[in-house]
Parts: structure tokens; sequence; C-alpha cells
């Protein structure tokens, strides 16, 4: 089995944790073929494995809203969660993929975690910018409520993507909305 393979395995604990992990490689993939980004792949398997330690989560946290202050530390802790179950499941996964995956909710200026790095890597940006994106207009999938806008989703994401990611990502979801069947 490859890392694929047994990631989504263990994704799948949770299935709407592995259906928002998928959602967002695709759209990763989709940004950074449109960038030209020669690692594109690499990319993109970074933002399939990002939420592997929302597994460790106990169930009602996952869809748990508001979130309570004595849950922030469990939920900031989950990039090196995922990280420790990267390590056991592809022990020798490559720097560049371990790094995006620990820093996807990074953001500039250091208002991110686990590090509070101060100009996260693009990569780190595009991953956290189709996570916060999906995150939004699927939102009902895990907290019932009325399912929010792509507008809104989007307005969201600029409060941190740079322009090239912006332009990039609204490019992809036009032309994803468009070919989508009228009903
Ligand atoms: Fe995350
Ligand atoms: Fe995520």
């Amino acid at each position: 089995m490859d890392v694929v393979d047994i990631a989504k395995k263990t994704l799948l604990i949770y299935p709407l944790v592995e259906g928002h992990c998928r959602r967002v490689a695709n759209l990763t993939y989709a940004v950074t073929s449109l960038l030209h980004m020669s690692n594109h792949k690499k990319i993109t398997l970074a933002a399939y494995l990002h939420d592997l330690g929302k597994t460790t989560w106990p169930p009602e946290l996952l869809t748990k809203f508001p979130i309570e202050p004595s849950d922030w530390a469990v939920i900031t802790a989950h990039p090196i969660a995922s990280l420790n179950i990267l390590d056991e499941i592809w022990p020798k996964s490559p720097e560049f993929i371990n790094a995006l995956v620990r820093g996807h909710h990074e953001r500039p200026g250091g208002g991110g975690y686990p590090d509070g790095l101060q100009e996260p890597a693009l990569e780190m940006l595009i991953i956290g910018a189709c996570d916060v994106y999906d995150a939004i207009i699927n939102r009902h999938e895990f907290i019932p409520g009325e399912a929010l806008s792509s507008e809104f989703a989007l307005s969201q994401v600029e409060q941190f993507a740079p322009v090239q990611i912006m332009d990039a990502l609204t490019k992809v979801i036009q032309k994803n909305t468009s070919t989508m069947p009228s009903a």
C-alpha cells in the first residue's frame, strides 16, 4: 500500500475529515497546476495529509460550535498531531512535505499556528487557502446550518492569501462552477 492508501484508511476514522482532505487536495492540485509550480504533486500530497491529526480528536470536537477556550490547545496542536501520524505511516516522508503539513495554519504576520511564522512559504499559504475555502463552503457538513457562499469563503481567504493565490483560486472555482451541469 502506498502512503495515500494508508493515509486514507486513517482519515476514514472520520469520513467527514477524509472528504475535506480529498477536496482540499483536489483544489490544491488545480491551483498549483495553474501557477505552474514544479512540485505541485508533492504540495497536493501534503494537502491530502494536512489534517491527519484530527483523527486523534474526540468525535464531538469535530462538530462542536462554538468552540470553548479549553478546546483550543487540542485544536492548535493538530498540525503537530498530523506530523506524528505521518511519521508512523511514512517514516521517510520528505522534509518539504512535513513542513507543509506542519505549516498549513501559518499566516503572514505571525498570526497562525503552531509556530507563528512571520512569513509562511507560498506553498503553506496555498494549502491554507484551499483549506479555509473548503472548510467554509462545506461547514454545514460539520455544523448544521445554512450553506455559506463561495463569495464569503473567498473573502475570508483574502484576509491572508496573497493576490497570486487569490487569482488562481478564484479562476479554479469559477471554472468548476461553470462546468457544473445546470439543474
Ligand atoms: Fe488543519
Ligand atoms: Fe483542514
